[in-house]
C-alpha cells in the first residue's frame, strides 16, 4: 500500500457497538475491546484514517446502509441474509451462540428444553433469528441492549438468554457471577467480519491488511490479551 494520496486521505467513519464486550464497548468515555485494537492494527496496515462512532446494533445496520458510517467493526456475523445488503471482509473471529440460564435451573440442559420457554436476547442479532426458529419456543424477547436481557435472566423474568458466546462468558465473570450457567453446546457456528455497504472500495485492502496482521503475529498477541491465548 502506498503512503499518501488516494482514498487513504479520507477519514472513514467506523461504526462500533457501545456494549458488546469484550469486542467493542464504551467505558469511561473510551472505546475499548479486542475489535477496537484489531481494527487499529488493520487500519494502520491498510493506511486508512478513521474515527470510531459507537452505537447500538439496530442503528449500526442502518448507518452502514445509508452511508452514515463507511464501515462497521462490531462483532458482525457473516450470514446469507446480510450479504444481500452488505459486503463482508474476510472473517477474523470464529465463534457461535450459547444458552445461558440461571444456576439453579435444573430443567434447561440443551436447546431442546427451550420448548415452552421464554428466551431473551438482543434485537437485530443473529441470536434473535436463531431463537425465533427454535421448535416450540414460547416467546423471544428482544432488547436493544444485551445488558437488559441479562438483567431479565438474573431476576428470573425469562428462562434463558441466547447470545454470542464470548459476550456471555464476559457477563458470567462481570455481573453474572454464581447466578448463571451456560448449558448445552455451542449453537450456530458464526464468524465475525468487517461490514461495508455494497461496492465499498475498502474491503480489498482491508482483507490484505487482515492477512498481514494475522501473519505478523499482531492478531495472536491481541487474542492472547483479550481471550487469554
Ligand atoms: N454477532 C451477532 C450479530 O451479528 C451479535 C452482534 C452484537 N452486536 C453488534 N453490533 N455486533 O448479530
Amino acid at each position: 500500500v502506498t503512503e499518501g494520496c488516494t482514498a487513504a486521505n479520507k477519514t472513514l467513519k467506523v461504526g462500533i457497538e457501545s456494549n458488546f464486550r469484550p469486542f467493542t464497548y464504551s467505558e469511561g468515555g473510551e472505546n475499548k475491546g479486542f475489535e477496537v485494537e484489531l481494527w487499529k492494527a488493520i487500519s494502520k496496515e491498510a493506511n486508512l484514517k478513521y474515527e470510531l462512532v459507537p452505537m447500538q446494533q439496530s442503528e449500526l445496520n442502518k448507518a452502514v446502509q445509508s452511508g452514515k458510517v463507511d464501515l462497521a467493526v462490531a462483532g458482525m456475523t457473516v450470514n446469507k441474509a446480510r450479504k444481500d445488503n452488505f459486503v463482508f471482509s474476510d472473517p477474523y473471529f470464529q465463534t457461535g451462540l450459547v444458552i445461558l440460564t440461571n444456576s439453579d435451573n435444573g430443567q434447561i440442559k440443551s436447546k431442546d428444553d427451550l420448548a415452552g420457554k421464554v428466551v431473551a436476547t438482543k434485537i437485530g442479532s443473529t441470536a434473535y433469528t436463531y431463537a425465533s426458529g427454535l421448535t416450540g419456543i414460547k416467546e423471544v424477547r428482544g432488547y436493544p441492549d444485551i445488558s437488559e436481557a441479562y438483567d431479565k435472566l438474573k431476576n428470573k423474568s425469562v428462562d434463558a438468554v441466547i447470545f454470542d458466546e464470548r459476550n456471555v462468558h464476559d457477563f458470567q465473570q462481570n455481573g453474572g457471577e454464581g447466578k448463571v450457567k451456560i448449558v448445552g453446546e455451542t449453537l450456530n457456528k458464526e464468524s465475525y467480519a468487517v461490514v461495508a455497504k455494497k461496492r465499498s472500495k475498502y474491503i480489498g485492502r482491508i482483507n490484505q491488511a487482515i492477512g498481514k496482521v494475522v501473519k505478523d503475529g499482531t492478531y495472536e498477541t491481541l487474542y492472547a490479551k483479550w481471550f487469554g491465548g
